[in-house]
């Protein structure tokens, strides 16, 4: 009871202040600036990619969780463009098969429960030529003691952190599930600590 008062009322809150990091914002404007169109998030959040998107039509919000998408009421309404909640998974995309242009991800494959299955729908419903954009935490593949660490810290970071992993190979993860790597910039966010500090920023086309 108390875990769920804590998951449904204080986790949202933690998660809007804590990815308002000004070294995450960065990567946010460098990662979403050049989308236009029409545009998927997996994983919206409290929406703090909204001021990022400066050529968009509109955006899906795919959003599982109530709780934290309330967050993002007042974002959503100061928005120029079109935002549409839609409360799914990413393990089921509600879209139609090569649907869509840009699909985005911030932060969120650590989260996703069936990431194997999650990269299929997004594989899916891009169009040929379209491209999967994120930036992400993941394994440190460099550093062994702060992997050791990941590996260790994840069961709890799990339990804390809405099912976050410290510890997934998301490179890895793309080149399975067949995308094209057209960009892949990794490096440490300054203001996080080291556990969570490796992150991913790539662009992965459907071919
Ligand atoms: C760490 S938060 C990141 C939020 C936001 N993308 C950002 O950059 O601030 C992870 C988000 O993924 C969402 N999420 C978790 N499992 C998911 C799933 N299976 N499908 C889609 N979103 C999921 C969570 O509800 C949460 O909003």
């Amino acid at each position: 009871m108390i875990y769920k008062f804590y998951q449904q009322h204080i986790f949202p809150h933690i998660l809007n202040q804590v990815m308002q990091a000004p070294s995450l914002m960065d990567k946010r404007r460098e990662l979403l600036l050049p989308l236009s169109g029409e545009v998927l998030e997996i994983g919206f959040g409290t929406g703090l990619n909204l001021p990022f998107y400066q050529q968009v039509d509109t955006v899906y919000a795919l959003e599982p969780n109530a709780d934290i998408y309330q967050l993002a009421a007042s974002r959503v309404h100061e928005t120029p463009f079109e935002v549409q909640h839609l409360q799914a998974r990413a393990e089921k995309l509600p879209f139609a098969d090569q649907s869509l242009d840009h699909i985005v991800c911030t932060w969120t494959l650590c989260s996703i429960a069936h990431l194997e299955t999650a990269l299929d729908e997004i594989y899916r419903v891009l169009k040929v030529g379209g491209t999967f954009h994120l930036v992400e935490h993941v394994l440190h593949n460099e550093n062994k003691n702060i992997q050791r660490l990941q590996n260790l810290l994840t069961p709890i970071q799990k339990k804390l952190a809405d099912g976050c992993r410290l510890n997934r190979n998301i490179e890895q993860a793309l080149i399975n599930a067949d995308l094209n790597l057209t960009e892949l910039q990794y490096f440490d966010a300054a203001g996080i600590p080291a556990i969570g500090q490796r992150m991913l920023l790539a662009r992965a086309q459907k071919t």
